[in-house]
């Protein structure tokens, strides 16, 4: 039980939720987006009017006084709660957001604090949770680790098809360069920065649609499924 996990890192944009989403629904299991979690907080903190790449102790004050969590619904999925009610996703996955929201994950408080709170879902089962620090950081013993990753071009062709995560007018240099900025930033912070772990498999998505990685992905994990 307490290594049922498959863990799905990888850079912004690589086409891991959606793929994290079809493989629990593919294997019965739990799924859990944690790139939410340090949406909402961005999004609390420029709500309250703070500038997230210089407010950190404000940001860090913030934790005592919100609660974002999964919890598990009565259809046996997993939503995430801020406070007494659901998150509107929408809200969170706008330009704005994405623009700030490494700011708000370097900060090591917020990563301890986020980590607590994902290894929670454990004793539910079998969980697909993606980020980017699930196999180094929130479960260094989960049984399947992935690395998803696919080019820049490849990247922002595929946010540009996500409503609302692309600037009105933005050219495709310009997310292009965007998604470059987030990946040196989420790969050079100080705690826990993105980088597989060294037990993960590669995948590099820029040739293949989703149904082809979603084999490959079933593939691994089916041949080091526990007799
Ligand atoms: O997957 P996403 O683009 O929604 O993630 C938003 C940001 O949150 C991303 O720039 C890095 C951060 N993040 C993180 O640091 N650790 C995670 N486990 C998930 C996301």
């Amino acid at each position: 039980m307490d290594k049922e996990q498959i863990a799905l890192d990888g850079p912004a944009a690589s086409g891991k939720s959606t793929l994290a989403k079809r493989l629990a629904d593919r294997l019965g299991a739990f799924f859990v987006n944690t790139g939410d979690m340090y949406r909402t907080l961005t999004w609390v903190a420029l709500h309250k009017g703070l500038d997230p790449a210089k407010d950190i102790a404000e940001i860090t004050k913030l934790l005592h006084f919100v609660d974002i969590r999964y919890v598990r619904t009565q259809a046996g999925t997993m939503e995430l709660w801020m406070d007494d009610r659901p998150v509107d996703l929408a809200k969170v996955r706008v330009s704005e957001v994405t623009a700030q929201v490494s700011h708000v994950a370097k900060i090591g408080n917020v990563r301890e604090w986020m980590v607590s709170r994902q290894r929670q879902a454990a004793p539910l089962g079998l969980l697909v949770m993606e980020g980017r620090d699930i196999g180094t950081a929130v479960f260094p013993h989960a049984r399947y680790k992935f690395y998803v990753t696919a080019s820049p071009e490849v990247r922002a062709k595929r946010r540009f098809a996500q409503t609302g995560e692309v600037a009105a007018g933005a050219s495709f240099e310009r997310v292009v360069a965007e998604i470059a900025e987030r990946d040196r930033m989420d790969m050079e912070r100080e705690h826990s920065p993105l980088r597989p772990a060294p037990d993960a498999i590669h995948v590099d998505t820029s040739d293949l649609d989703i149904d082809q990685v979603l084999e490959i992905l079933a593939q691994h994990i089916e041949a080091k499924r526990p007799e």
